[in-house]
């Protein structure tokens, strides 16, 4: 068995928490075996290392290691991208395509965010843990596999599996081992041992001095609860690093930088700073007036179609006068840089042209403020995708593909 020291070396592991050992050498100990790992814990707790140990210390080691954000990927192509699919199987299918089970055979597959599997899904997994056996989209045919399966969630599974949401006996199967992961707040002295790992890294990155914690900030950072662990850490680091003049970081310093001090509520759910207050009002407001640009943005498109289709003369010079109207006060709204436009007096579809310019230059200016609105909400969020969906109105799977289209 590798030497624990040598393992964290190996994997970039900082720390030396109790329990972070613990879990460290269950992976040791059972990476030898094909027992499936279900690896839990908060997000941001380093879950992502622990299927890399197991399979590099596995015999299956030189086979391949596919590891499978299940939250990310859309609930329509899930099951074709892990069990593959048969040509025609359903529109666009043009080809036979390999899912991951079949690519991985004698290697490890990461079921990352296992907690969001689709219900089918589960089916067809537990199957595949059951007798290896699976069954490509569209076909019929029964195939065999050889798969190590490592899984992980930030959830609750139990609390899932009463909701209906996840399998039970899914859930035994994944969980044979189930691997813990401390939270951050609770590792004492590895705190400031990784701030002080993360803030050399910064240093070099960015060519500056290294910045310093003073006693009593080593203190707050110590005592602080770290909703989003490890990565809010690497990331409160990394802020610091770059922004902060003086390199000696007083506990008031550091204090602008943890937010949510009183309770690590999240922030919309109410906290005492009225600063903050006031920048959730304003995120709220931002929402509400974004959401009525779009509603204005569809009525103003419906109102043209509709007046495209007049048919009279009458009903058609009314029409230019509207269309008119709603072109000049697009023009001062939002391209300034158009001067005069031409209506002419017979409806001919060129000439709403410069109208598709106008929804592209809108789609853009909306598609940057979704992506200012996400970002802000997920650093509220200290990162925590669930928690900034929940404020965002969208799903945590809508969030997931948008952090990954403009890849934040
Ligand atoms: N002990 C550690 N030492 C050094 N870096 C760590 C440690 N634990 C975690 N990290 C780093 O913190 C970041 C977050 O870890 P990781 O992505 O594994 O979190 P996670 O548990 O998978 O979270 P989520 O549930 O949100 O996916 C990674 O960049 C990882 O390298
Ligand atoms: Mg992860």
């Amino acid at each position: 068995m590798e030497n624990l020291q040598a393992t964290k070396q190996r994997f970039g592991i900082i720390g030396n928490d109790i329990q972070l050992n613990r879990a460290i050498e269950k992976a040791l100990r059972v990476a030898p075996t094909d027992i499936s790992v279900l690896v839990v814990g908060e997000s941001g707790v380093g879950k992502e290392s622990v299927p890399k140990i197991i399979h590099q210390l596995s015999h299956r080691k030189h086979a391949k290691y596919i590891a499978v954000n299940c939250g990310a990927i859309p609930e329509g192509t899930i099951d074709s991208e892990l069990f593959g699919h048969e040509k025609g199987a359903f529109t666009g299918a043009t080809q036979t395509r390999k899912g991951y089970f079949e690519v991985a055979d004698g290697g490890t597959i990461f079921l990352d965010e296992v907690g969001e599997l689709p219900l089918t899904t589960q089916v067809r997994l537990l199957r595949v843990l059951e007798n290896g056996e699976f069954i490509k989209v569209g076909s019929s045919q029964v195939q065999k596999t050889n798969v190590r399966i490592v899984a992980a969630t930030n959830v609750n599974m139990h609390d899932a599996i009463s909701k209906g949401k996840f399998r039970e006996d899914l859930y035994y199967r994944l969980s044979t081992i189930e691997i813990p992961l401390p939270p951050l707040r609770q590792r004492g002295e590895d705190i400031h041992l990784l701030f002080r790992k993360f803030a050399a890294d910064f240093a070099q990155k960015y060519r500056m001095p290294t910045i310093r914690l003073e006693d009593n900030a080593v203190k707050v950072l110590t005592n602080y609860n770290f909703p989003g662990n490890i990565r809010q850490l690497r990331n409160i680091a990394e802020q610091i690093s770059v922004v902060e003049e003086n390199r000696n970081i007083s506990s008031q310093k550091l204090t602008q930088y943890l937010p949510d001090m009183q309770g690590n509520l999240p922030a919309v759910v109410g906290n005492n700073n009225s600063n903050s207050d006031f920048a959730n009002e304003r995120d709220i407001m931002y929402k509400i007036l974004f959401d009525m640009r779009n509603d204005i943005n569809d009525l103003k498109k419906l109102t043209l179609d509709l007046l495209k289709d007049g048919t009279s003369q009458e009903v058609k010079e009314e029409n230019h006068r509207l269309i008119q109207k709603i072109y000049q006060e697009q023009e001062t709204e939002v391209i300034p840089e158009v001067e005069v436009v031409q209506i002419p007096q017979q409806t001919n579809q060129n000439n709403y042209d410069f109208i598709e310019t106008i929804e592209e230059d809108e789609n853009l200016s909306l598609q940057e403020k979704e992506i200012e609105m996400i970002k802000k909400s997920l650093e509220k969020n200290s990162g925590k995708r669930k928690l900034a969906a929940k404020e965002l109105g969208i799903s945590e799977r809508t969030l997931y593909r948008k952090i990954k289209q403009y890849d934040l």
